[in-house]
């Protein structure tokens, strides 16, 4: 199954080898993404070889990114592959989070229960496979958090030397932990995301480390696989609307890219459509797509409490663009109060997340009270990354002392916060009947 890296950009699709160490189409500085020349009629076959893969105990097959390698064949073998048995995460129900969405049901597909905590590890076993492959000894990354934590884990298992780059002092601790944990060579940098990109690329081509930002299309790939499983859980029959968070917008893309694929393959029968939602400090795709789709206006100071999606000038633009428009989907903002309020639903469900991973819940009760979103529709939110990332804002949150980055009190509407009493049996007694 021959694989090749071509140009997004329609007007150039340029051909490049597989194993060319670029990042942009060296022609037009467009996005690259991995094209396949699949054979016809694989549908049945390979749904079948999927399903029983998950019964085998080899690593490869226990995967839930390399199970489906067919659907992702950019490797011509699997030696460089270093897999933490990623993916396999569950597609759970939420009555009470689809009551609060305005929906009479709705499935969380929570990408926090992969090793690291999320969805990032979908790609990262792929990317890591692909440095290996090329005989990189380094990688590198700029990130809100996530990225790092995934490239760190998955660097170190591989015996590569994982460089991050992150904002100063605006990352969830629980991420800069991991990154410290897995053996990172951890650099904050006291510039946003956007800014520390610009610098890392420029680092990466002068001291020939791999870059592994959402940029490379390896990653997406194995983001792909995040569909997949999806569609293989409910036994191939596409929901209507797929909801995800959009930062620098890789997971938007990987999404519509599998989604396409598949149904070109006959692995599926129709497009959902995809609703991504920006927090509203940070939300440069969502102006794009309510005004001039030719050009994305980059938010130079990007704000939001769910730092994992603090991001204005997105790179993976054009090919979100391109996706949301083909899936009919859509592109809704939310603001900080509506995100913390949604997350504490998605806590009292038993579910839980990470802030970013909580305004796809948010984005779904504004789409069904605008009625972008109708009741009765069928319908699966992407929670990107776990609880435990971030228990500093849920403790703000439950005690009310969770601010908006502009310095505004947000309303724990769904307040919990612990209760302090002395060690006095008919006290707490007294508290507990109350
Ligand atoms: N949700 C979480 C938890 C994330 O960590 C990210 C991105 C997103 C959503 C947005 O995904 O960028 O594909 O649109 N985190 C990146 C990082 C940027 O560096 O960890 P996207």
């Amino acid at each position: 199954m021959p694989a090749q890296l071509a140009c997004f950009e329609e007007a150039c699709r340029a051909r490049f080898p597989i194993t060319e160490v670029i990042y942009n189409c060296p022609r037009c500085g467009g996005l690259l993404e991995a094209v396949y020349d699949w054979p016809a009629n694989v549908a049945a076959e390979w749904k079948a070889l999927w399903r029983a893969r998950r019964t085998s105990n080899a690593p490869l097959d226990q995967s839930g990114v390399w199970r489906y390698r067919e659907f992702i064949g950019f490797l011509s073998d699997y030696t460089s592959v270093v897999t933490l048995r990623e993916g396999n995460t569950p597609l759970l129900q939420a009555p009470q989070a689809a009551s609060y969405g305005g929906l009479d049901r709705l499935a969380f597909k929570h990408q926090g229960f992969n090793p690291t905590g999320s969805f990032k590890d979908n790609g990262m076993t792929c990317g890591v496979a692909q440095a290996r492959r090329l005989g990189k000894e380094r990688v590198a990354c700029v990130s809100t958090g996530n990225t790092s934590a995934s490239m760190a884990a998955y660097a170190s298992a591989a015996g590569l030397q994982p460089v991050i780059f992150i904002p100063h002092g605006n990352i969830a601790f629980g991420k800069l932990a991991q990154a410290l944990e897995y053996g990172a060579r951890t650099i904050q940098v006291e510039a946003n995301f956007d800014q520390i990109l610009a610098l890392v690329r420029e680092l990466a081509e002068r001291l020939g480390i791999y870059l592994l930002n959402s940029i490379n299309p390896f990653r997406i790939e194995g983001q792909k696989t995040i569909m997949v499983e999806l569609m293989d859980q409910r036994d191939w029959r596409p929901p209507d609307w797929i909801v995800l968070p959009g930062g620098n917008l890789g997971n938007t893309s990987a999404f519509g890219k599998a989604l396409r694929e598949m149904l070109q393959l006959g692995l599926i029968g129709r497009l959902p459509r995809l609703a991504v939602i920006q927090a509203e400090g940070a939300a440069p795709f969502y102006e794009l797509w309510r005004g001039d789709r030719t050009r994305l206006r980059a938010v130079t100071h990007p704000q939001t409490l769910a730092t994992a999606i603090r991001i204005g000038d997105p790179v993976s633009w054009p090919k979100a663009l391109h996706e949301v428009t083909t899936s009919d989907g859509v592109v809704e903002k939310v603001t900080e109060q509506e995100i913390a309020d949604a997350k504490a639903i998605i806590g009292r469900c038993g579910i839980g997340c990470e802030p970013a991973s909580a305004a796809t819940l948010a984005g779904v009760r504004k789409l069904t009270s605008s009625g972008v979103i109708s009741r009765e529709e069928d319908v699966v939110a992407v929670l990107t990354g776990n609880l435990l990332k971030d228990p500093d804002y849920i403790h703000r949150y439950h005690v009310g002392e969770l601010q908006t980055p502009d310095a505004k009190r947000i309303t724990p509407t769904f307040r919990n916060s612990p209760v302090v009493l002395p060690n006095d049996l008919v006290l707490v007694t007294k508290v507990l009947a109350g």
